[in-house]
């Protein structure tokens, strides 16, 4: 298996890379060689076959038809600027999220080798009028660009693997908490803020109040679905490669007290409750009364706690 991470630089793309060093297999062969390729020199892994890092540039057909060449069984295409960073700067998100994710999906096409594409979409395309609870088959009605931009995503998938020229999966990805690193220009980056930064013995602002509810997973259980997600066969999928991948809903309160039950009362004391508008008016577009059947059905799980969240940072991210 020859296999190119786009966005292999980010959180889930260097998490995945090492997820697929340890497995050593995808599709139920050996993987004799990962490229990570992205906008930024992505660090590379260690592992038992060959690993090559790249600059890759999604938004640059030139750059693009560098990185995806005929023998790559299988491309995950995370690479995305983020929720807030696509709204304050809708040329860059169209230009990345629109016309990035269609310029690696023409470059597919015109190399006639039909690659497993895997892309992650978002909770984002949920929204507006769509009526709960969400999932599958809800219409998507994004209120950001963002989200509107991986809706678009995910339906090319879908008519570029009927056309045959990719065999696609995409999966709608909850919000991933605890994110590690540094805060990103997401929205719903307290979301992770408020328990990593206090984690680390450092103050955190929550910007909304305690009992707001939304949908969450695991970085370890995300990378774990989206290498089930390329091992899955193409006629168990059915005629909608789009779905769910399954998440947990908790409230802001839920979490703190997973929080305090698996490392004491500290870490939540360093939360600052200071309410903050911009954020708000974005997150409270967002839903939370999601389901993820299909997902579920084929195997791919949610975590089974907050508490595994935070423990799972303890053991893989905390510095
Ligand atoms: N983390 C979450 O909560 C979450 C939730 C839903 C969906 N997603 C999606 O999952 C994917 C990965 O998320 P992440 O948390 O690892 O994000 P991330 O920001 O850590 O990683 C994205 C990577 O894409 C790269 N990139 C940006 N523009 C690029 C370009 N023009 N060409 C090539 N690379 C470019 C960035 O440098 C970055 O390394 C993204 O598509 C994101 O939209 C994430």
């Amino acid at each position: 298996m020859n296999i190119l991470i786009i966005g292999g630089g980010g959180v889930i793309g260097q998490k995945l890379a090492s997820a697929l060093a340890a497995n050593g297999t995808l599709r139920g062969q050996p993987i004799t060689r990962l490229t990570l390729a992205d906008i930024n020199d992505p660090a590379s892994v260690d592992a038992s076959f060959e690993v090559t890092t790249t600059r890759c540039d999604i938004a640059d057909p030139a750059s693009v038809a560098q990185a995806v060449t005929a023998d790559i069984d299988v491309i995950y295409l995370l690479a995305a600027i983020v929720s807030s960073h696509a709204e304050e700067d809708f040329d860059a998100g169209m230009k990345i999220n629109l016309f990035g994710t269609y310029n690696v999906l023409e470059r597919c096409r015109s190399l006639g080798t039909k690659p497993v594409v895997i892309f992650t979409s978002s909770i984002a395309i949920y929204g507006g009028e769509a009526v709960d609870p969400l999932g599958d088959h809800s219409y998507p009605n994004p209120q950001t660009s963002y989200g509107t931009q991986k809706a678009i995503g995910e339906t090319l998938i879908n008519d570029y693997t009927r056309k045959g020229y990719i065999d696609g999966r995409a999966f709608r990805l909850p919000t991933i908490s605890v994110r590690p690193g540094k805060p990103n220009r997401a929205a719903s980056g307290f979301m992770s803020s408020i328990f990593r930064e206090p984690l680390n013995g450092q103050p955190a602002i929550c910007p909304v109040a305690s009992d707001f509810e939304h949908y969450y997973l695991s970085p370890r259980k995300c990378v774990e679905n989206l290498v089930k997600g390329a091992n899955l066969a193409a006629a168990d999928l059915g005629q909608n490669r789009v779905m769910q991948m399954p998440g947990r809903t908790w409230s802001i309160q839920q979490m703190i007290d997973a929080m305090t039950a698996v490392t004491g009362p500290q870490a939540a004391t360093l939360i600052d409750w200071t309410p903050q508008s911009d954020v708000q008016r974005i997150v409270s577009g967002w839903r939370w009364d999601i389901h993820a059947d299909k997902a579920e059905r084929l195997g791919l799980t949610a975590d089974d706690s907050y508490e595994d969240n935070i423990r799972h940072y303890m053991t893989d991210d905390k510095p």
